[in-house]
């Protein structure tokens, strides 16, 4: 598929995950074929107001593309103003978030919350195709709540205003991460529009993204908590897609990609951050390991990344 005149290659791309996929984990995604990466959401007023944390937030490195930044806002006039800002950090694509569930941001009338004005959401995209010389690409939710799913309106309207594609994350945002994922709201978005859509929600593995093109049609599939300690699941999907076979990485390698990432992380944020950020996705990546409640323990304590070093290694040896 494509993102504007971009191609967009594989079967899978990284879906945006705040406090999770920030750059490092971008770029050890990027080394098993993710297809395209979206930074964590980042606010249209904030970035307006100079806030600091958004400049850390939408720094995009060569080894991550292509990748969009993607804003959150309540208003056309915010977008307007915000994208220009995003210019020096060199996105392939701007993406709008209208999915975030999260209380704080749909107070503010932003993320799900514009789910209930469809028309809204097209003079957001309106006037974003307008500000930005990148694709606008748009992702939403089901619709607020079961009563309203207006996901087929807001994506018809979004890409009549000009988006370049449409993810859609098919639960509504009642739901937050409940299951099950509509499919059948998917289908029908990918039926009523023309420009490229893609699938998302619960999306873990080769098999099940197989089947999430077959079910709904859609162009790509992005995967999110799915790759959480588990980024090969990109090169498992492609393989599962082409017919290939695909060997789960064992133990050591499962730890040396553990501690490539949690280098990347210190490398980007400085090791204090790095290892205190570490921790959670450590968790993830000895999830079911033998000694993991050891490792959750001493991860609490360690400061410095040979002292993870140490850790990983006897977990490798552990679950030889
Ligand atoms: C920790 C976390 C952070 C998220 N942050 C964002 C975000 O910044 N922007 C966004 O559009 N969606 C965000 N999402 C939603 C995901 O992109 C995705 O739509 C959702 O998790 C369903 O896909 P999955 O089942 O593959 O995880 C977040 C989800 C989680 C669990």
């Amino acid at each position: 598929m494509k993102i504007g005149d971009t191609d967009i290659r594989g079967f899978a791309s990284l879906a945006p995950l705040a406090g999770v996929a920030d750059r490092a984990f971008r770029e050890i995604c990027a080394s098993f074929g993710a297809s395209a990466f979206t930074t964590e959401m980042v606010s249209a007023k904030g970035l307006i107001y100079g806030d600091r944390k958004s400049a850390e937030l939408m720094a995009l490195t060569q080894n991550e593309r292509p990748a969009g930044i993607q804003l959150f806002c309540s208003a056309p006039e915010d977008i307007a103003k915000a994208i220009p800002l995003t210019e020096k950090f060199d996105p392939d694509f701007i993406d709008i978030n209208m999915g975030c569930p999260a209380p704080k941001v749909t107070k503010n009338g932003c993320g799900s919350a514009l789910l209930r004005d469809p028309e809204r959401c097209g003079r957001i995209v309106a006037a974003a195709v307008k500000a930005s010389r990148v694709p606008v690409t748009v992702k939403i939710r089901a619709g607020w709540d079961a009563e309203h799913p207006t996901a087929v309106e807001t994506a018809r309207i979004c890409a009549e205003n000009g988006a370049a594609a449409i993810t859609v994350h098919g639960r509504t945002r009642e739901q937050m991460y409940a299951p099950p994922v509509d499919l059948g709201i998917i289908r029908l978005v990918k039926e009523a529009i023309s420009v490229p859509v893609i699938g998302n929600g619960d999306v873990t593995d080769g098999p099940s993204a197989k089947h999430r093109y077959e079910a709904t049609g859609c162009d790509l599939v992005a995967v999110g908590r799915g790759a959480l300690g588990r980024p090969w699941v990109f090169a498992q999907i492609s393989a599962y897609m082409e017919g290939r076979s695909f060997a789960e990485p064992d133990i050591r390698t499962k730890m040396d990609i553990m501690l490539a990432h949690a280098s990347k992380i210190c490398e980007y944020k400085g090791e204090r951050i790095g290892i205190n950020e570490t921790r959670k996705h450590a968790i993830w990546y000895t999830k079911g390991l033998r000694g993991k409640a050891e490792l959750r323990r001493r991860m609490a304590e360690i400061t410095a990344l040979s002292q993870l070093e140490t850790i990983a290694r006897e977990i490798a040896e552990m679950n030889r």
